[in-house]
């Protein structure tokens, strides 16, 4: 009975760090406070729960410290070793593992109440316990089949060990193409409809291990046919989606195991997850059953057969001399290259000489959500000076110069004709600066695979390398002038 207490305040406790922690996360300036906090709050809702299950004779201590263990180890050996260029694949990945743990869950009370007779009279209860148990293994296996796809989309494909090696001593990546036929789409809502009906069979007949094993595969390969259609501009919207989905399926499952703290925690990641989905949504003007049900796709690379002339950094440092307003607009490049410091020293010398620098965030820059954000605050970039893309497109026009480093898309004026697969993005609009100085190692893609006609402009300037070095190379001319 006290013990019973005593798991609820810990609960309280550690569902209070939550929502403490999310509100902090509203800011950047106390968005690392809040993180600490809900990882104190999830930290407690482990302990807690395992002191619960051993006082409970659940589980022995061998388990629990042996789980702890390998668990911490995987956790930190993952987190140090990823790049940041490696974060939304990571992030992916714990999405899924977040929606298989919710749905391996829900598949063992199942179980276990079938083993020991403990399936609730017809009435209320059962109904009750059963759909929560079936939504939480619709949403959790379709969450982990997903978010499996979309990190593999993220990487750029799957890796498969037991292929030859090629010359370079490299053994071959799988990539999983974007393909979505109308038609799909039938087999999708056929696939959602039947998860539903196998839910209701397993109402009628509780004690039939078969429904449930059927609605793990029909669910399973329901997420992996809603994201294999989707690529380009729209993967952001999934990854946030499915974000979403593992904190809804967390929430089932505390329903069906009588857990407050994963109703409340599954329920804000829920909450939040989409929030975030409208907020992608927006941005990238599409609408989330356009995104779900239509294939915007990346379809095939396009071929850059065109060529221009890359500038150098002498030529470009003598641009920028006595200019007064730049704006800086990072991308995916910015990241793989880590150039963010140098691009804070440029800034710097910019200031140095009373120039006007701020820099324009596209909101799906990079491959997660805020991945520009973290990357210039690790460079000491103020907040003050990222501007979203409304405001920084309302000043372009009285900008000089628009330096691109490593963006590719999100500054696309393809975006703006409505068709392909960037198609009704908005863009920041660098094309409107007077020069446009892009920072890339080629004319090559990005990751929606269309062409961009603003390397072509006579006022664009390519300067051709790794987006670090050219930085470096641009900054120590610049201290030459
Ligand atoms: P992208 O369009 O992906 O273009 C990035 C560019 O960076 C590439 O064209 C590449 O050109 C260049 N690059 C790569 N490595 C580089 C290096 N070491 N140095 C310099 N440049 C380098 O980037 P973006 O403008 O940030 O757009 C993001 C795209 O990703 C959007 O389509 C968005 O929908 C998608 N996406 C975003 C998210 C989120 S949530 N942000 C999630 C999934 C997908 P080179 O190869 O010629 O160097």
């Amino acid at each position: 009975m006290v013990d019973a207490v005593v798991w609820d305040i810990g609960y309280l406790v550690s569902a209070a760090l939550f929502i403490l922690g999310i509100k902090k996360l509203s800011s950047p300036k106390t968005a690392p406070q809040g993180n600490r906090l809900g990882a104190y709050g999830m930290l407690l809702a482990v302990l807690v729960t395992m002191a619960k299950m051993h006082s409970e004779g659940i589980i022995g201590i061998e388990l629990i410290a042996g789980g702890l263990a390998v668990g911490t180890i995987i956790g930190v050996w993952m987190a140090t070793k990823v790049e940041m260029t490696g974060m939304p694949e990571l992030v992916a990945l714990f999405n899924g593992f977040g929606g298989g743990a919710s749905a391996l869950v829900g598949l063992s009370e199942v179980l276990k109440r079938i083993h020991e007779s403990e399936i609730p009279e017809p009435g209320v209860e059962l109904y009750a316990t059963w759909i929560a148990i079936g939504l939480s293994g619709l949403v959790g296996w379709l969450t982990l089949t997903g978010s499996l796809m979309a990190m593999g989309k993220l990487k750029g494909g799957f890796y498969i060990p037991l292929t030859k090696k090629d010359d370079r001593g490299r053994r071959k990546w799988v990539n999983f193409p974007t393909w979505g036929p109308p038609w799909l789409n039938f087999v999708k809502c056929g696939l959602l409809a039947g998860s539903f009906a196998l839910i209701w069979l397993t109402i009628q007949e509780p004690e039939n291990t078969d429904y449930i094993y059927a609605l793990a595969g029909a669910s399973g390969l329901l997420g992996v046919l809603f994201v294999l259609p989707i690529g380009g501009a729209d993967m952001p919207v999934v990854v946030s989606l499915l974000n979403s989905m593992s904190g809804i399926a967390a929430a089932f499952t505390g329903f069906v195991i009588g857990n407050n703290v994963l109703i409340i925690a599954g329920s804000m990641v829920g909450a939040a997850g989409l929030i975030l989905t409208f907020i992608m949504c927006k941005a990238m003007n599409r609408t989330l059953p356009a995104v779900l049900f239509k294939s915007f796709g990346g379809g095939g690379k396009e071929t850059v057969t065109r060529t221009k002339v890359g500038s150098d950094p002498e030529e470009v440092a003598m641009v920028c001399d006595g200019i007064s307003k730049c704006v800086i607009i990072p991308g995916y490049g910015m990241a793989v290259s880590q150039a963010q410091h140098a691009v804070k020293e440029f800034a710097d010398l910019l200031e140095a000489q009373d120039v006007e620098v701020s820099y324009g965030i596209h909101p799906v820059a990079g491959r997660m959500p805020g991945h520009m954000n973290v990357l210039l605050a690790e460079a000491n970039v103020p907040y003050e000076q990222l501007i979203e893309m409304d405001e920084i497109n309302s000043e372009l026009p009285e900008c000089d110069v628009a330096l691109v480093i490593g963006a590719n898309d999100t500054v696309n004026p393809v975006a703006r004709s409505g068709e392909g697969p960037l198609g009704g993005m908005p863009i920041i609009d660098a094309d409107k600066a007077g020069v446009v100085v892009i920072i890339k190692r080629s004319l090559s893609v990005g990751y929606a695979g269309v062409d961009n006609d603003l390397f072509f402009e006579d006022k664009t300037m390519m300067l051709f390398g790794d987006g670090k070095k050219m930085m470096n190379e641009l900054n120590a001319a610049f201290k030459d002038l």
